[in-house]
């Protein structure tokens, strides 16, 4: 067996159903042609720090970036091996050792993503966004976990 398995299979605790209610919703956000920008400038008032890091970002590019981050940290949750890979990367290039991306600013990018969907699905419900934050806060655990 492979070392990876175990703690693929650790993951499986996110309930399938709701991985769907979710990746539902990012479908309707998605529609919204601004949902990136809006992101970015929900994220960008949550701290005075936050925006300068940005400041030299082609954010035409980082939009593309951060929209299939999104699917992969959804689908962390269901233990898919390439999803697992593409967010260690994510892990590794904002741990210390390079862009150092403080633990502290995770919440912050968490409330920007609920402000951001709460505009853009009219679905949206309290429900939603806790559903939401059940299915990718194991990602962005082990993005932390990589610091
Ligand atoms: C789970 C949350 C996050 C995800 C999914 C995410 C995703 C990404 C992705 C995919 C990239 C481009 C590729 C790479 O460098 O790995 C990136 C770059 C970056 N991220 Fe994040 N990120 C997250 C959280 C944060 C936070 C909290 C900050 C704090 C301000 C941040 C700041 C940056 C910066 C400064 C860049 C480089 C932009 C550039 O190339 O100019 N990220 N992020």
């Amino acid at each position: 067996m492979e070392p990876h398995v175990l703690p693929v299979l650790e993951l499986i605790a996110v309930p399938m159903s709701i991985v769907e209610t979710v990746r539902e919703s990012y479908a309707r956000c998605r529609q919204n042609p601004d949902f990136f920008d809006a992101f970015y400038d929900h994220f960008a008032r949550k701290s005075s720090e936050i925006g300068p890091l940005f400041s030299q970002t082609d954010m035409q590019k980082q939009n593309a970036l951060l929209s299939e981050a999104i699917d992969s940290l959804i689908s962390f949750a269901t233990g898919d091996p390439d999803a697992r890979q593409h967010v260690e990367e994510i892990g590794l290039s904002h741990s210390r050792d390079q862009l150092n991306i403080k633990p502290e600013w995770y919440p912050l990018w968490m409330e920007a993503l609920h402000d951001t969907i709460h505009e853009s699905d009219p679905k949206c419900t309290p429900q939603l966004l806790q559903d939401w934050e059940t299915v990718i806060q194991p990602g962005i655990d082990h993005i932390l976990e990589l610091h």
